[in-house]
């Protein structure tokens, strides 16, 4: 494929180029949502060892994308366990914890990452940030009674560490968003997320939470991609 003409779709075309390096002949690969992921499915498309990957998708677009362009599509039940999976991530910390969902894939995303190996996030220069939550948490919920749970999610943050506290039904009430999967998202402006891992916890306990966008210790590197081509690769730090 062409390198894309405008520098934010050069940065992600650059990251995703270099993904392809980690991706080897005969993998099961999870293949992520998002218009840096969909640049991945297309080079993909085009590698010589295309013929040879079993994709998992996480969205009903990215497998829509990927048949079309000939990629050997799967469900998680066929495949099982994956070797990597490649997905894009709307901010990046520096323990590479992720806020997803932006594009409202968060959930499949998460149990396909959770299934496989080893997650490789995929993104462009903007998304690595010293502190996740300037970037609206998605949170899924189930549809029935998604006001009551709406209600609990603002009572737990009185008591979170968080910069804001505004909470909104994705789409308005009028025409919400649903997703794959035929639940709501609420978004969550925090604006700061003091503790991730703690605030992605208790979130998942309340009734009515299906899952969140924080990805707590789930992707193992991030390739960063800039407008001039380059791509650089961000680790985890060492544990102690
Ligand atoms: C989809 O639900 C998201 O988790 C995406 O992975 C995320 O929003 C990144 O998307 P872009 O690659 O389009 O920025």
């Amino acid at each position: 494929m062409e390198i894309p003409e405008t520098p934010a779709d050069r940065a992600k075309f650059a990251a995703a180029r270099r993904a392809l390096d980690y991706v080897e002949a005969g993998m099961k690969l999870g293949l992520g949502t998002g218009s840096t992921a969909n640049f991945l499915v297309r080079l993909l498309a085009e590698a010589p060892r295309a013929s040879t990957l079993l994709c998992v998708p996480t969205s009903t677009r990215t497998a829509t994308l990927a048949a079309s362009l000939g990629l050997r599509v799967a469900t998680l039940e066929e495949a099982g366990t994956l070797d990597l999976t490649i997905d894009g991530a709307d901010e990046i910390d520096p323990a590479l914890n992720l806020i997803k969902g932006g594009g409202g894939a968060l959930l499949q995303e998460k149990i396909v990452a959770a299934a496989s190996r080893r997650m490789l996030v995929i993104a462009d220069a903007g998304k690595p940030v010293p502190t996740l939550g300037a970037f609206p948490l998605p949170v899924e919920v189930v549809r029935f009674g998604w006001r009551a749970t709406m209600g609990h999610v603002a009572k737990l943050l009185e008591r979170e560490d968080v910069g804001a506290r505004a909470i909104r039904l994705r789409g308005g009430e009028a025409a919400p968003f649903v997703t794959d999967e035929g639940h709501h998202i609420l978004d969550l402006d925090l604006r700061r997320i003091g503790d991730a891992p703690g605030l992605a916890t208790r979130l998942n306990a309340l009734p009515g939470v299906v899952e969140t966008g924080l990805f707590i210790g789930l992707a193992a590197g991030a390739v960063i991609g800039h407008e001039d081509g380059r791509a650089e690769i961000m680790e985890p730090p060492e544990a102690d």
